[in-house]
């Protein structure tokens, strides 16, 4: 059984170290905000919906015991694409402010409840993306995804494995490419472990294999997820994935962007305005340890790119698919509330 990626037990947060799978299944135990942050930084816990549900039981446990405002800000700069993170922030951060005179005890346990839903909540959103994803796709078919948008990567079920998962659910076949991923093999080393765990067909390829198996077997669709999503719907995710959303379109096969509507961010107005993490070169000069690079040699080491709007076919939200042109809807979806299943 695939183990749980967040548990949150007697005021300790234990976090699935992620940079150990597949091969080892440890938890790292987080007694603060300050340890939230690192173990987000340094990626033992990662995907957009997970760290913030992760960082909403740091600032619970900031709550009583540390600087809460240090506590936050130190969340906030942990990871800077996701925008669920400073989403979940911003939640712990309004009801710590309404409560400020509430006893310690009392406060801590307002905060550790709101946690407890961001949390909880999310595995909710993701059957919905999943009740509306899985229309998408054929009774039998195959697709390709990119890094992991699964179980690993938010409270439980996933957002574009989700999809996977709820069409399974359905009675439907589907057969699945998993981009491996580089620089970290979040492909490789976890939505494929995942959904192995799960019993599907899973097949691994290099990031690069991609076209070619496009022009070589019928795909019927992309679907990955997002890390932040602009307002015209340019969206941030995985690096490597506006590479398959170009491949995608010259192949016309459907492309599909996952997210609950915590990833949308209606300040950024297009994918320009979206913050792109730079990590270590490191990742880029090692695969799993193992030096391919001597240090004299430069490296560009983006974690994220942007997809622009018109390769997507349509973003799938828990109220809904939403097709082009986004602009329009996604204000909707955002502001007044409006469900829309546009499929
Ligand atoms: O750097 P990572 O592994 O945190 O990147 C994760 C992704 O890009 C995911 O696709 C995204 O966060 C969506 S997870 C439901």
């Amino acid at each position: 059984m695939l183990p749980e990626s967040i548990i949150w037990k007697n005021g300790e947060l234990l976090l699935l170290d992620q940079r150990e799978l597949p091969f080892e299944v440890r938890y790292a135990a987080c007694r603060s905000a300050e340890d939230v942050a690192v173990a987000i930084k340094n990626m033992t816990v990662r995907g957009a919906p997970a760290i913030g549900a992760a960082a909403a039981y740091g600032l619970a446990m900031a709550a009583v015991s540390e600087d809460f405002e240090r506590s936050a800000q130190t969340l906030l700069e942990s990871r800077p694409t996701a925008v669920n993170l400073s989403w979940a922030v911003d939640r712990m951060r309004r009801l710590y402010h309404e409560n400020t005179g509430l006893p310690g005890k009392e406060l801590f346990r307002l905060l550790e409840a709101e946690a407890v839903k961001i949390h909880k909540e999310d595995i909710e959103i993701n059957r919905k993306i999943g009740f509306f994803g899985q229309q998408l796709l054929p009774g039998a078919g195959t697709v390709i995804t990119h890094c992991n948008a699964g179980a690993l990567a938010t409270a439980g079920y996933g957002t574009a494995l989700g999809v996977f998962r709820a069409a399974s659910e359905a009675g439907k076949k589907i057969k699945i490419y998993a981009d491996e991923t580089r620089p970290r093999l979040q492909g490789a080393r976890l939505t494929a472990f995942e959904l192995f765990a799960d019993g599907f067909d899973v097949t691994v390829i290099t990031d690069s294999m991609a076209a070619f198996l496009m022009s070589r077997r019928k795909i019927d669709a992309v679907v990955t997820g997002a890390d932040r999503i602009a307002a015209n719907g340019d969206t941030a995710n995985k690096i490597g994935t506006y590479s398959l959303a170009v491949s995608a379109h010259f192949h016309s096969v459907p492309f599909y962007i996952a997210a609950p509507l915590s990833t949308f961010d209606i300040k950024c107005a297009s994918g320009a305005d979206i913050p792109i993490e730079h990590r270590d070169g490191s990742e880029v000069r090692e695969i799993c340890g193992a030096r391919v690079l001597p240090d004299e040699i430069d490296v560009w080491n983006p974690s994220f790119d942007v997809t622009p709007a018109e390769l997507i076919t349509g973003i799938i939200t828990e109220r809904g698919v939403i097709r082009a042109p986004f602009a329009g809807r996604i204000k909707e979806l955002l502001t007044e509330g409006a469900v829309a299943n546009e499929k």
